[in-house]
């Protein structure tokens, strides 16, 4: 559905994506693991056309995002929840997830929807997004997303800093999400956080997809995430 193939990114002059590749379908969690700075925030980013790609493609359902404006991607269908979230802070719960409906042209329903999944948004319309607790701007990043009815949503460390409960509810939206069959790219670094449901797992290492292999491959194996996040 969305593939990567075989991208070269740099920051100016440093090269820190080399030939990666992945693919992940609908319905499907896919996750990348890595390392600090091994590239899986420079993947994402690129995926959403922030960065130029040097070589390689993307494409969605066949058709190249390569050379698309930015803020032509979500048109597309694809959502990003960024790591450490990134509202607009000075607007209220309430707007934040206006702006999700009207990049999608989707209604009433959809933003219902979102806050069925997050009810304590719902209690907090006309809050601030800054005076929010940080369990709850995720919740806020994420509704956002879903509110531009996305069949591809990419979520940076969505669960970063958050406490057990809040780590829950965030998991069970992301099962609903691939419940609805859409295609979740999931990037994380606690391999517990993520084990019981991804489908797959990408290691990311030096900019490079080390290997890719079936999540339930994992559980008896942690030889494999000794190996690409072992201490
Ligand atoms: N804006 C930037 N300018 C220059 N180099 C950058 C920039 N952003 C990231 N890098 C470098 O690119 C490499 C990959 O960074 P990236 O943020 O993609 O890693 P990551 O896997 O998301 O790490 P983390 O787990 O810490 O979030 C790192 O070496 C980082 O220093
Ligand atoms: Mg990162």
């Amino acid at each position: 559905m969305l593939t990567v193939n075989n991208i070269d990114v740099a920051y100016d002059q440093v090269q820190v994506l080399y030939q990666l590749s992945l693919s992940v379908e609908r319905g499907e969690i896919l996750c990348l693991l890595g390392r600090n700075g091994a590239g899986k925030t420079t993947t994402l980013k690129s995926i959403m056309g922030l960065l130029p790609l040097r070589t390689g493609s993307i494409e969605l359902d066949g058709e190249s995002l390569n050379n698309l404006a930015p803020h032509h991607i979500p048109g597309k269908g694809v959502a990003y929840v960024p790591q450490g979230r990134r509202l607009f802070s000075e607007l209220s719960v309430q707007q934040n997830m206006e702006i999700g409906l009207m990049a999608s042209g989707a209604g009433k329903e959809t933003r219902e929807y979102a806050l069925s999944l997050f009810p304590r948004l719902r209690e907090r319309l006309k809050q601030r997004a800054e005076t929010l607790s940080g369990g709850e701007q995720q919740m806020l990043a994420m509704a956002r997303a879903i509110c531009t009815r996305p069949q591809v949503i990419l979520l940076d460390e969505p669960t970063e800093g958050l406490q057990p409960s809040m780590t829950s509810l965030i998991r069970d939206v992301i099962v609903e999400m691939k419940q609805q069959n859409v295609a979740v790219i999931l990037v994380e670094q606690h391999v517990d956080a993520v084990l019981s449901i991804a489908d797959r797992v990408s290691f990311i290492e030096h900019g490079v997809d080390a290997e890719t292999v079936y999540a339930s491959k994992l559980h008896n194996n942690k030889g494999l995430v000794q190996k690409y996040l072992g201490v």
